[in-house]
């Protein structure tokens, strides 16, 4: 199958996440990605394409927002992943994208999300998060977080 994992990145997190997806779907033919501010690519030339990010101020990347706004071509299946520093998860962080795909007809298979701290906090509250995941279980993604990124690749397949 062909697959793309396309993802930003700040800290690296997302490309830890991505690497994993990618050596999960070693059977398949993978591009991976990184989005930068004026990529453009065919998403229609791949029959699963997947989109990573972190949460920035509550949103994913603006690399990967302008990117699908800028597509005209959509693939059959999508799904995303994201990492946050936040205990919560954001359920809603790729919903604009979601909307764009499903109204080109794309089907979404899901959405995959982990801790990842940055320790570059941008409010005292996200600060306090990171730190307490942190001495609670080690920085993320951990090997764990990995495991899981793996297995919900394949669970696209
Ligand atoms: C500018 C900035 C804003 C962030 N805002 C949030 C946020 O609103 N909520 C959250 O949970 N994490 C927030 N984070 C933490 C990142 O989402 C988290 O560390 C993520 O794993 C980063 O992934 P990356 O290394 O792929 O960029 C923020 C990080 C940065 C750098």
């Amino acid at each position: 199958m062909k697959i793309l994992i396309a993802y930003c990145t700040s800290s690296d997190n997302s490309e830890k996440l991505a690497r994993a997806m990618e050596s999960a779907l070693n059977q398949e033919d993978v591009d991976l990605i990184e989005v930068g501010y004026k990529t453009i690519i065919d998403l229609s030339s791949y029959e699963l394409t997947i989109l990573g990010s972190g949460i920035y101020l509550g949103h994913v990347c603006i690399q990967i927002i302008d990117m699908v706004r800028n597509s005209t071509n959509f693939p059959p299946k999508f799904a995303f992943f994201y990492s946050r520093q936040r205990k919560e998860p954001y359920p809603n962080a790729f919903k604009p994208i979601k909307e764009i795909f499903e109204s080109n007809g794309s089907e979404f298979l899901g959405e995959f999300n982990c801790l990842g701290e940055d320790f570059s906090p941008y409010t005292n509250e996200e600060f306090t998060d990171a730190q307490e995941n942190f001495e609670r279980q080690g920085f993320h993604p951990n090997k764990e977080d990995l495991k899981d990124a793996k297995v919900f690749a394949k669970s696209l397949i």
